[in-house]
């Protein structure tokens, strides 16, 4: 766990800077390298779940966007969702999952659109009941990776398709050397990733910071 990992950092201690370094840290230790486009992070985010890093991430994000009268987060499944309910307690509000396939029980009407993956070549209708959003809503959207956008345009159409408002895109972890973030800026949205990667070339993680700071 990220608590005894850190050697008792006190998760109420840890502030914005701090997750970002730990996540980084983290991301540094356990995650691993695939190829120059993808990072395996199974350990904590994509399969086995850190709790204790998800309620900071959760923190990390509901101070980011404290300002925005957020009413209602959307997310994805399957990844998104954990990051997206620890910000939902923080923000004392409801978390919505966007479904990729249809559910048994979710027969009333959707929100419905098509969604892309470039990284695992693959298409999915993802949906939301229209029941859980409308035009008085203001939607924080989180989710675990930023690549292509695709996943992220996906989710600003279904809220857009029910007239509510996106207030701003939360993202774990950005692949900057992708397009996705800066397709969402240039939409006018704002995005808050909390760990940057510039690079995954040679088998090694370089995060945006890391420059940041060679040229300090
Ligand atoms: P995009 O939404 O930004 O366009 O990304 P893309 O289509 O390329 O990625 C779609 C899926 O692949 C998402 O998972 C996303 O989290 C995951 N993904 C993208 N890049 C990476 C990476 O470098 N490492 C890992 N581990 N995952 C990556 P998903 O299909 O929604 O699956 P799930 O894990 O949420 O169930």
């Amino acid at each position: 766990m990220l608590v005894r990992a850190e050697q008792g950092a006190s998760a109420l201690k840890i502030g914005g800077i701090a997750i970002m370094r730990l996540l980084e840290e983290k991301i540094k230790t356990d995650g691993k390298v695939i190829s120059k486009d993808v990072l395996k992070v199974d350990s904590f985010l994509n399969h086995q779940i850190d709790p204790d890093l998800m309620l900071e991430i959760g923190k990390e994000f509901a101070k980011i966007f404290a300002n925005e009268e957020i009413t209602k987060i959307v997310t994805i499944e399957s990844s998104g969702i954990a990051p997206a309910v620890m910000t939902g307690l923080q923000l004392n509000v409801p978390v919505i999952f966007a479904r990729k396939q249809k559910s048994l029980t979710l027969y009333e009407s959707l929100l419905t659109t098509t969604v892309h993956s470039f990284t695992k070549k693959e298409t999915n209708d993802i949906s939301i009941s229209k029941k859980y959003l409308d035009e008085n809503d203001k939607i924080l959207i989180i989710d675990d990776f930023l690549a292509n956008g695709e996943a992220a345009l996906g989710l600003v159409d279904l809220v857009q398709q029910a007239n509510a408002q996106v207030a701003g895109i939360g993202i774990v972890i950005e692949k900057s050397f992708q397009p996705g973030a800066q397709k969402l800026k240039d939409l006018g949205l704002r995005v808050e990733s909390l760990a940057r990667i510039e690079s995954l070339a040679n088998g090694v993680v370089t995060f945006i910071s890391e420059k940041v700071e060679e040229l300090i």
